[in-house]
């Protein structure tokens, strides 16, 4: 079975967590691990971000859609790509608003999956591949609902459906993500203009970030969170 839910008030045991924040957090770590970083490490508190650096590792840290201050990179997936910063071969700690915390909070699942859009067809070959129950951990904005999460549950929902093994249809919260992805899919960027990270974003000029973050299958890689890494299985 498969669904989109509100923690704390879902039991991850035995289950598959797919963490993801859109907007972008995790479609930042997907790519960052595209472009060659050999493993990430979440924190929830910066300062515990930052005294990395004595470890060889490069720091990556936002607050508020902010790059913090005194790292080496913000949360943009184009702080891996625009080469002003080398990552290829280098280690990351990083840690954002509510991405590395959801996370922490996915900790009691069997198995820990980094998703975003740039990654959905690996994720969902990969959940296939395992059979088991998931749960799509939505990052949210401190705490609150949000569209971009949901719209990536909904997505994956539409993915695994094709796929034998997976009950779509006995959760309320997938048949919603079900729903608002086919309101939005025919266009995605469009529909997220009016959602409140989205303007965020935009107010910081940030809104290439968004275009980015929406592309589906950019990258074949599953991301996994073990023993306080993320790594990408390929590796
Ligand atoms: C977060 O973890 O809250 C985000 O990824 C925020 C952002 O940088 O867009």
């Amino acid at each position: 079975c498969f669904s989109p839910e509100l923690l704390p008030l879902f039991d991850l045991k035995g289950k598959v967590a797919v963490v993801v924040d859109v907007l972008r957090a995790t479609s930042s770590i997907v790519t960052a691990l595209a472009s060659g970083v050999t493993h990430l490490v979440p924190f929830s508190e910066l300062a515990e971000c930052r005294a990395m650096v004595a470890q060889g590792y490069l720091t990556a840290a936002e607050r508020d859609g902010r790059q913090a201050e005194g790292v080496d990179l913000g949360n943009s997936p184009f702080g891996y790509l625009d080469g002003v910063v080398p990552v290829r071969g280098r280690t990351v700690a990083i840690t954002t608003t509510n991405g590395t915390r959801a996370l922490h909070l996915s900790a009691a699942a069997d198995e820990i999956v980094v998703g975003a859009f740039l990654n959905l067809g690996a994720v969902a070959d990969y959940l296939r591949r395992l059979n088991k129950d998931v749960v799509v951990v939505c990052a949210g904005w401190k705490g609150h609902f949000c569209l971009e999460d949901t719209l990536f549950g909904g997505a994956l929902a539409a993915r695994l459906a094709e796929a034998d093994g997976f009950d779509t249809t006995s959760s309320d919260a997938t048949l919603a993500a079900l729903d608002l992805w086919a309101a939005a899919a025919p266009d995605l960027a469009g529909y997220l203009l009016r959602s409140a990270h989205v303007r965020r974003l935009n107010s910081l000029e940030a809104h290439q970030d968004m275009d980015f973050c929406i592309r589906e299958d950019e990258y074949h890689l599953v991301p996994v969170f073990r023993d306080g890494r993320i790594q990408s299985l390929e590796h």
